[in-house]
This record gives structure tokens, sequence and C-alpha cells, in this order.
């Protein structure tokens, strides 16, 4: 990807007026471990720092998020909205519908991507983004902060995936003749969370969430520490919550963990 490195300016150009603060790193540990410690330090609603590179990309649950120079757009946002934790899971759904939509639009409508409940995009059957939202607290359970992280492989990594990652990971595109790619699939991105409610609850955007999921109907197991219980996931809830039948018939709502889908 010749030329196609990130520039604020170019950013800016793209997406127009904003309410964000853009900010460019050829480098960073993880762009959500250091807004973390900027919003912990009082800054404000709106900063956003977005790498090139991550030396420590951190995925959920404790994972690393694989994050190769050149190929892939690390993106973080500070937001202050003013709702609950319970609530803070609709960031990641807006986030992903946002995300859903960019690639789209960057795509000419050629790449539809497809949501895994509740933070990855796919195409092709392939992870090509991982969302990673994490939340600061306060005593009265509303959320003093909340650092919104989007990873997405543009395009295959120039030593492809490392081994373990060969069969999940793929990238949005195969190869690109465009020369600021990167740019324009960042503001893209922005501008599209920047139409979302303050408040991230919204039944349009839940059900254009539900439109692009790829678990609905499908038999799943739910990755439960070493154990891996089958069920099948009836819908996403009004609290964007999967909602699955256990074999026993129980019915459940989760509100976060693992799902895999049976094969
Ligand atoms: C996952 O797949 O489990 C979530 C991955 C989230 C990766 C992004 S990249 C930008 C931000 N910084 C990080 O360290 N992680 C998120």
């Amino acid at each position: 990807m010749e030329n196609n490195l990130l520039n604020r300016k170019e950013i800016m150009t793209y997406l127009g007026k904003t309410q964000f603060d853009i900010h460019v790193k050829s480098v960073v540990t993880s762009t959500n471990t250091v807004l973390k410690e900027l919003a912990k330090k009082g800054e404000k609603s709106g900063y956003v720092l977005v790498a090139e590179h991550q030396t420590n990309g951190k995925g959920r649950a404790g994972r690393s998020f694989y994050s190769p120079a050149n190929t892939g757009l690390y993106m973080s946002l500070l937001l202050r909205p003013n709702i609950s934790a319970e609530n803070s899971l609709f960031i990641t759904v807006s986030a992903a519908v946002a995300v859903s939509r960019a690639i789209e639009k960057i795509s000419n409508g050629k790449t539809i991507p497809q949501i895994k409940w509740v933070n990855d995009i796919f195409v092709n059957n392939k992870k090509v983004c991982g969302i990673l939202t994490e939340s600061s607290v306060d005593s009265s359970g509303m959320l003093e902060f909340a650092v919104l992280g989007i990873g997405i492989n543009i395009l295959p990594p120039e030593n492809d995936f490392p081994k373990e990652l060969l069969t999940i990971a793929g990238s949005v595109f195969s190869a690109t003749d465009d020369t600021n790619l990167k740019n324009k699939l960042a503001a893209e991105i922005l501008k599209e969370l920047e139409t979302l409610p303050d408040s991230y609850i919204s039944e349009s955007i839940l059900n254009e969430y539900r439109k692009h999921s790829m678990l609905v109907g499908k038999q799943v197991f739910v990755l439960s520490g070493e154990k891996k219980i089958p069920c099948t996931v009836l819908e996403i809830d009004s609290k964007a919550r999967l909602v699955v039948r256990f074999e026993n018939g129980e019915k459940k709502a989760l509100l976060s963990g693992e799902v895999s889908i049976r094969l």
C-alpha cells in the first residue's frame, strides 16, 4: 500500500466539518490504552487517536489484536455519553453499524459486511474488524467515559497473517490502487459515527445491526471457560443481548461472551 499513509489533513478533507478532534500517530502501544490514560486525566469527549501500527493491540477477553503496520487502521475515540453501564453495549453495536456502512460505501456497495455479535465484522466469512469498548463507571452505575476502539484489516498484511489467524482473519480488500484508502475509510467511519444519537440507543440502528447479523437463526456454541455449550440463536433483543435457546429448552439473553458458529 505505497503512499497509503494516515494523514490528519487528508482525513479532515474527506470528513469535512466535524466535532471530532483527530490525532494521528505512526506507532503506539494501543490506541485504547493511550486514550484511557488521557480520559483519566480529563481529556474531552471527541478525542480521536488513529495509528498506523500498534505494538500491543488489545482485543476482548484479554487477547491481543494483531496490528501490523501499513495494511490496517487502528482507531480509538473517547466518548462521554450520559448513559448507564448497562447500556454501554449500544456503543459497540452502533460502531459495528458505522463500520459496516463505511465499508459498504468505500467499496461502492460491492462489499456487504456481516456482523458477528457483538463486536466482530466479517467479510467473506473472515473477520476483518474487531471492536473493543472499554469504559469507566461511576458509583451510580453511569459511564464516566468510554473508549471505543476499532481495528480493521484493510489489506492483507505484508507477510500475511500469523499461522494461528490464517483461517479466521481476513481483510476488507485483497488489493487496491487507491493511495488514499486508509484516510478515506477513517473519515467515512467517523462520518457515520457522527450521525449517531448521543445516547447511542436507537431502534433503527439496532434493526440495521440485526439485518447484518450472521448469528440469528444459527446453531452456535456459547463458550464458557473450557466449555462449549450448544444452542440456537433466536434473536438480538431490544437491549442488544443475544437470545439463545439451549438444547434443554432453556432460553437465555447473553449480555457478553463468546460464541462460535457450529459447522
Ligand atoms: C477484538 O477483536 O476482540 C477487538 C479488537 C479491537 C482492536 C482495536 S484496534 C484499536 C483499538 N486499540 C486496541 O488496542 N484495540 C482496539
